[in-house]
């Protein structure tokens, strides 16, 4: 059921409301939400499904820009003004009904005052603001989330025991493929692992995680101990994390390779193809908003496998874009990057890499 009603205006604040969402996404669940009125199916009478939209929330977050009072329609006319406006109608529901509402200002946006509102909508400006500034946007996100949680109604019981199966489920379907893994006697990296006592390295982190990262194959210091990036690259890929406020327990990572190849080199045809199934299911469970290629291997398979027009690109060209796809759960963002490697090869890439997370941050 949608606990939080967030209110905004298409021309005025689209951007910064999908960006706030995406924070939101860290917090709460889709389901938890309602943003859209394309979420109204048709033939259904829109002010009805408002008014019970906003009756069945705990809090209404109203996204206001610097146009959010003063917008006209063609003729001239001020939208507020009119009675089948969404926002009016919404805003003005969840004043009668005595919702928690938040004013969101953003864009520089002020506070109009009540002078400037229609008589159902006076009350808003008493209702205490809160500005989602460009530079500590997750920071006030942060607040926000806060505010959120604090007035939300207890999740009732059965909804809680829902969201346990589903991380249980992951865990178990993790549990699943790694013992695959273990098992994977036909793979062609099976006897170089036996033979050196190396592990498998499946991945770690979240499984419950909205960014996963998919390098290349494990190294030494990897399969001696059967983790992703735990040697020198894994220290240049916590130093990338840290600098946009990310741990390992936040992302799940993992290779395009999941045994170590002789002598660290390039993976070969059949390695690809075998290994490719197992990155598919482990993308099918954790399900993540975004996932991040680290080096070209990781990169031409995804491209390859989500068919984007990039297929076949340069990483030299197409690191730090943020691409969107769509898999079989839901659209992602997929964003090739470069391997953290590089930066021991050449410190100048540092810069680089550290840019190309910078372009995650939106989804922190
Ligand atoms: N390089 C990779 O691509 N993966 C690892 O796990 C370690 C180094």
């Amino acid at each position: 059921m949608t606990r939080i009603f967030i209110s905004y205006r298409r021309q005025d604040s689209e951007g910064y409301v999908g960006r706030l969402y995406d924070h939101l996404l860290k917090h709460f669940r889709p389901e938890d939400m309602f943003m859209d009125v394309a979420s109204i199916e048709p033939g259904v009478d829109f002010v009805e499904a408002l008014e019970k939209g906003i009756a069945a929330c705990d809090i209404c977050i109203v996204v206001m820009g610097p146009q959010w009072a003063t917008i006209t329609d063609a003729s001239g006319a001020r939208r507020l003004e009119q009675w089948n406006d969404f926002v009016r109608i919404e805003v003005a529901s969840a004043l009668r009904l005595n919702k928690r509402v938040i004013p969101t200002l953003v864009g520089g946006a002020k506070m109009p005052p009540s002078s400037d509102l229609p008589d159902d909508l006076a009350l808003l400006a008493r209702r205490n603001a809160l500005e989602l500034s460009h530079n500590r946007f997750a920071a006030d996100v942060e607040d926000l989330v806060n505010v959120v949680r604090a007035n939300l109604s207890p999740r009732p019981v059965k909804e809680v025991a829902q969201l346990a199966e589903t991380l249980t489920q992951k865990a178990a379907a993790l549990k699943i493929v790694r013992d695959d893994l273990v098992n994977a006697t036909a793979s062609p990296l099976y006897n170089f692992r036996l033979e050196n006592r190396f592990f498998p390295v499946m991945g770690d982190g979240n499984p419950d995680a909205g960014i996963m990262f998919i390098g290349q194959a494990p190294g030494k210091v990897e399969a001696a101990e059967g983790r992703a990036f735990v040697g020198q690259s894994g220290e240049v890929l916590d130093e990338m994390l840290r600098g946009i406020g990310l741990k390992r327990e936040d992302i799940f990572i993992t290779n395009l390779i999941l045994d170590r190849p002789p002598e660290n080199r390039d993976p070969n045809p059949a390695e690809i193809a075998f290994y490719a199934p197992f990155v598919d299911r482990l993308i099918a469970i954790i399900q993540p908003k975004v996932i991040a290629s680290l080096g070209s291997f990781a990169m031409q398979y995804l491209l390859k496998k989500f068919d984007l027009s990039e297929k076949g690109g340069k990483i030299t060209d197409l690191h730090g874009k943020l691409i969107k796809a769509t898999l079989p759960y839901g659209d992602v963002h997929f964003v090739p990057m470069f391997h953290p490697a590089v930066v021991l090869y050449s410190a100048s890439q540092r810069e680089t890499l550290k840019k190309d997370f910078e372009k995650l941050r939106i989804f922190v």
